[in-house]
């Protein structure tokens, strides 16, 4: 099968340019001005929009977590991706504490072989790193091709490791070319909050968001940084939310340390004050969203080059189970749904309201996710020899967004009736045409797990 895209504008994290591209396969096989090739597909993507399929590195499908899984399976979380031009996501793993390593894969290869629609990769979230579970880091790395390790400095009792094992795991993942991931916040210290709260009888959803103030996540920011500069273990900080981790991060670099930092769609665009409303439940995930002044910052990081990716942490769960809390705030599963909604939300907040440029949208919310986790030229770029994950988008186009419409599995929208400007139109996933006309065209089964390299400091 080959398919030829005439005319668009292609954009990648550094080039903006007219020209066709030829697909032969599940690769780009030539690009240029007027390509004479016989294609079995012509696309006319004039006046559009031709860029790198999104990469969303961090989402949970299908999750057990507090007492009831993540609503979207593989199959509706990477069909809902697709949807939104996301043609990658990486999931994490969960080890279950006193379980190996290779348990929690096999669990998880059960979960998602046969049934992604989109590409696939796994982080390995290490939740008891102990003599057994180290011998197992040199394996994923090497022969599984899952490189990154992902830590909670928070959840007590449930996911959270102390730094005794932080430092003794991040020694292990850097003598074999691994990076790790952390949820930094002070576990500690959220769960002396909560209890505090609990026992004041302040149960209601702003409880949640006033357990976890701005100093929970700074704190813990800044001694994961300490520990990955001791180590020199590669690291890079998830949904990182507020001024004072950041500045944790800018503090590090003038020791010439070098942090990835990842931020979420939905702390750049919507604040703490949603969490005053009846439905605030809806808004429940941690880190809590934070205030305009954060917004600013992370906007300010995103073009400093401090913070590296715009991701989800989707986590979806139907209203029915965020009830689970109706009577407290401690027992409302943690999560936001937001997988298909990532790429034309940044391109409309961001992009068309001028607070980034098209080159840094790309980098964002494709590039550097693919560079730091090892993924690139495969994936992330519009380059002969890549794989033919390509969005053709229409930067005009107004659409409303609404859970009616919405194909995540869940019965609400974070953001109903917003109306953006710029629509995902096609989406092509190795070479296929995956989305066309709103209407999925690959089936279950078609999303592969992607292997990937050693990690990357540089980008
Ligand atoms: O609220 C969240 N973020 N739920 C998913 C688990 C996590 O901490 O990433
Ligand atoms: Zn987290
Ligand atoms: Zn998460």
């Amino acid at each position: 099968m080959s398919v030829l895209i005439k005319n668009g504008r292609i954009v990648t994290a550094t080039d903006d340019y007219v020209a066709d591209i030829f697909i032969e396969g599940e690769t780009i096989s030539a690009i240029g001005k007027n390509l004479s090739v016989k294609a079995d597909k012509e696309i006319d993507a004039a006046g559009k929009l031709v860029m790198p399929g999104g990469i969303d590195p961090h989402v949970h499908l299908d999750m057990p977590f507090m007492g009831t899984f993540s609503s979207d399976s593989y199959e509706t979380g990477t069909r809902a991706a697709l949807y939104g031009g996301t043609t990658t996501v990486i999931d994490f793993i969960l080890q279950t504490q006193g379980k190996s390593l290779q348990s929690a894969l096999d669990e998880w290869n059960g979960r998602a072989n046969g049934t992604a629609v989109g590409d696939y990769s796994f982080h390995m979230a290490v939740t008891d790193f102990n003599d057994e579970t180290k011998k197992e880091i040199k394996t994923f790395i090497e022969q599984h091709g899952i490189t990154s390790f992902k830590t909670f400095m928070a959840y007590k009792g449930a996911l959270m490791i102390d730094d005794r094992q932080m430092i003794g795991l991040m020694e292990e993942v850097k003598a074999n070319g691994g990076l790790i991931n952390v949820h930094a916040t002070n576990g500690d210290m959220i769960d002396y909050l909560v209890q505090k709260h609990r026992s004041e009888g302040k149960l209601s959803p702003l409880y949640h968001y006033l357990s976890q103030p701005e100093i929970t996540e700074a704190e813990a920011s800044e001694r994961f940084v300490d520990m990955a500069s001791y180590t020199g273990c590669p690291g890079y900080i998830v949904h990182l939310t507020c001024e004072g981790a950041l500045n944790a991060v800018r503090n590090a670099t003038r020791r010439n340390q070098k942090m990835f930092v990842e931020t979420c769609i939905q702390y750049l665009i919507i604040d703490a004050s949603l969490y005053e409303q009846e439905d605030g439940a809806k808004w429940v995930m941690s880190p809590p969203l934070r205030e305009k002044k954060d917004q600013a910052t992370l906007w300010a990081g995103i073009n400093q080059g401090i913070v590296n990716v715009v991701a989800t942490d989707h986590c979806p769960f139907m209203w029915e189970q965020k009830l689970m809390g109706k009577d407290d705030f401690s027992k409302i599963p943690n999560g936001h749904p937001a997988i298909e909604n990532r790429m034309e939300l940044l391109f409309s907040e961001g992009v068309a309201k001028g607070k980034i440029t098209l080159n840094k949208y790309v980098e964002v919310a494709s590039t550097n996710a693919a560079k730091i986790f090892g993924m690139f030229p495969r994936k992330g770029t519009i380059a002969v020899g890549s794989d033919a994950d390509i969005v053709i988008f229409d930067p005009k186009e107004k659409h409303t967004l609404s859970a009616k419409t919405h194909h995540m599995n869940v019965d609400y929208s974070g953001y109903e009736g917003w109306e953006l400007t710029g629509k995902v139109k096609t989406v092509l996933l190795r070479g296929q045409v995956a989305i066309d006309n709103n209407d999925c065209k690959v089936p279950k089964g078609y999303g592969q797990f992607i292997k990937r390299n050693k990690v990357s400091q540089i980008i």
